[in-house]
């Protein structure tokens, strides 16, 4: 007995410290329960309560702009006496709350939402009562979204490549899946998930999840019920839904392309890859462990470039070059399935543990398929992007552990998470051998699969592995350098400076007149070397060196959406106005807010820049997803 009770004593204590440690002891133990690290972007109470499941059921209303919804969350308790259960919405109309009995009628609960707080929304507090002191339990909340709910774009059939059918997508990334379902928005909270959707009929649903249940008829006829079912656990980020006229064409055995009927066979030639890409990926950093991988082609108003949503990645149309040229975006989303949704940021102040890791990821892809020379010229194009964010950047935010509270994350968006943690990455590759940093980082995805950590729980674990496989490879006071300091280490390890020095001279001699455009050696340049030689004009080009380039090369007709945006930029800054029209055009279509947004920094640099910007701007505003739209909205407030 007494050795029972020892032995009981020792087990519980060897489970709190593997609690405490936030680790799992065997990879098939549950998720261990880490404590909470504070998150400023969250009301959540997740000290007292954390989320293990939710169940969804939408209806989606195109003419009111609104999901009808119900959202069941179940929840495990870890204080015994709390009766409180807070979560976090935005511009949510709640209908009603309930706690969810098993073979009893749902029971009202009391509950109310606070002020609105920017740029966090509003907690939605539930009241349980005394006797709700179950171990798990399930809250049911009945809402409705609001129309301009930051989290999702409702498409007019005229903003689609069809122009027959509307268009639904969320971008719940940061902190806007609280405007689409009542929730602990945090990325230390993963849940399961399933959802049933109901669509107009004709539309067509997709989640981060199992898509292959068929759809039924609704009962009315007029509508189509999707089921999904998510068997991981994900962050609340991660949650995602599509809904429109979507085809589906394989690429590859685990993968292929939903888009509209227009665009399903360019974008099915374009990510051919694919299945290349996850092998790839598989050999370096270890298992695929999400089933199928997937991407959805959404309409050009879609604010990023791509989104990792599980199973499914989100992606902008403006990537289907014809020529695979832009596919390192697709190896990014793709790297999210290793560093992002399987070893995920605890708070946005650690979001360059999943964009660092993965631009770096990216690149090993890019490599392994496409070759060293492409890599370096992409690594190249990064570090000149990540200088000109830094000489913009407060030093606060060139920082890798960055300080968001009381900011919305969707304001402090720059490179730095991005090439200065990949360039991070690299600095480790360059201490400990490739084959040692790969040998880690499969280890580190091991051994945080299906958790959310921070930087310094990540710095714990490189110390520990440094210590017996490497112990003289690292300075520690570089590390935190790298880690807290701001700008670029002057010992960064940089990549080679060569990548293009043929578009260099070739730019040098155009620039300086001893070559007009037509003797360019560019006929077969790529994307990449496009870039790098419209990128790096002298800030002011005459007139009519512009016009010869333009002449010699159809650059303002060129659709490949980058090298316009380069080419644009450039037009803008000189006031070419030959180019006007497209770029009209260009804003009017585009909503990647990467490449629109600097159109309009230009713009506003003058004057009369601003008030075209204003022009544009007014016909483009309600094209835009709510992320783009704020962020313009900025920048012709600041304008003159
Ligand atoms: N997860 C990001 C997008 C994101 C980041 C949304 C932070 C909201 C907040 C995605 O993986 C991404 O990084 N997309 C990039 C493309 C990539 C190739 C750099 C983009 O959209 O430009
Ligand atoms: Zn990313």
């Amino acid at each position: 007995m007494k050795l029972l009770t020892s032995l009981r004593a020792v087990r519980s204590l060897a489970v709190a410290l593997a609690v405490l440690a936030g680790s799992a002891a065997c990879s098939s133990d549950p998720e261990p329960v880490s404590r909470a690290v504070r998150d400023p972007h969250s009301f959540a109470n997740i000290d007292a309560f954390r989320t293990r499941h939710i169940d969804l059921t939408l209806h989606v209303d195109f003419d009111a702009r609104r999901l009808r919804a119900t959202a069941d969350l179940t929840l495990d308790r870890l204080d015994p006496r709390a009766r409180t259960v807070v979560l976090d919405t935005r511009d949510l109309d709640v209908r009603g709350a309930w706690l969810v009995r098993e073979g009893d009628e749902p029971l009202p609960l009391e509950h109310s939402l606070g002020e609105p707080q920017p740029p966090l929304g509003q907690a939605l507090t539930l009241e349980l009562p005394e006797s709700a002191n179950a171990e798990r339990i399930t809250v049911r909340v009945e809402y409705e979204t609001r129309p301009e709910a930051s989290g999702l774009q409702w498409l007019t059939p005229e903003q689609t490549a069809g122009g027959a059918h509307p268009f639904l997508f969320t971008q719940s990334q940061a902190i806007h899946a609280r405007s689409w379902i009542p929730l602990q928005d945090t990325p230390q909270v993963r849940a399961t998930y399933r959802a049933t959707v109901h669509t107009p009929a004709g539309l067509r649903a997709v989640m981060s999840a199992d898509n292959s249940a068929q759809a039924e008829r609704g009962e009315d006829g007029k509508t189509d019920v999707y089921r999904f079912d998510m068997p991981q656990a994900i962050p609340s980020y991660l949650i995602a839904l599509g809904v429109g006229r979507l085809e589906f064409r394989s690429v590859g055995p685990r993968s292929g392309v939903y888009a509209e009927p227009s665009v399903v066979e360019a974008a099915a030639r374009e990510f051919a890859d694919l299945e290349d890409m996850i092998e790839a990926c598989e050999r370096m950093f270890g298992p695929y462990r999400w089933g199928r991988y997937d991407l959805l082609i959404l309409p050009p108003s879609f604010p990023f470039g791509g989104m990792e949503n599980p199973r499914l990645s989100f992606i902008t149309p403006t990537v289907i070059a014809g020529d695979r040229s832009l596919v390192a975006l697709i190896a990014h989303e793709l790297a999210h399935s290793w560093s992002g949704n399987l070893v995920t940021n605890a708070t946005w102040r650690d979001l360059w543990l999943n964009e660092g890791f993965t631009t770096y990821l990216e690149r090993r892809i890019v490599e392994a398929l496409y070759g060293r020379r492409r890599a370096q010229m992409e690594d190249a194009l990064g570090l000149q992007s990540l200088q000109r964010d830094l000489e913009d950047l407060e030093p606060r935010d060139e920082v890798l552990a960055i300080d968001l509270t009381g900011r919305d994350p969707d304001d402090v968006f720059s490179d730095v998470p991005y090439e200065k943690g990949k360039l991070f990455i690299q600095w480790l590759e360059s201490r400990l051998g490739r084959e040692q940093l790969d040998e880690f980082l499969k280890g580190y995805f091991d051994r945080f699969a299906f958790q959310s950590i921070t930087t310094e729980q990540f710095l714990d674990h490189l110390r520990t592995y440094l210590k017996s496989a490497a112990p003289d490879a690292v300075d520690e006071a570089q590390l935190r350098t790298w880690i807290y300091e701001p700008g670029l280490p002057e010992f960064a390890v940089l990549p080679p400076g060569d990548a293009f020095t043929h578009v260099d001279r070739a730019r040098a001699d155009w620039v300086e007149g001893r070559i007009d455009a037509t003797q360019l050696p560019a006929r077969e340049w790529t994307t990449h070397e496009w870039l790098h030689f419209l990128d790096n004009l002298p800030q002011q080009v005459p007139q009519e060196r512009l016009a010869e380039l333009d002449r010699a090369f159809g650059l303002t007709e060129v659709e490949n959406a980058e090298i316009a945006h380069s080419w644009l930029l450039v037009a803008v800054r000189n006031r070419y106005e030959p180019a006007y029209p497209r770029l009209e055009r260009y804003l009017t279509t585009i909503g990647r807010r990467k490449l629109i947004k600097p159109l309009y920094e230009a713009l506003v640099e003058t004057s009369e820049g601003a008030e075209r910007a204003r022009r544009i701007y007014e016909r483009a505003r309600p094209g835009y997803h709510p992320i783009a739209a704020s962020t313009i909205d900025s920048i012709l407030q600041a304008a003159p």
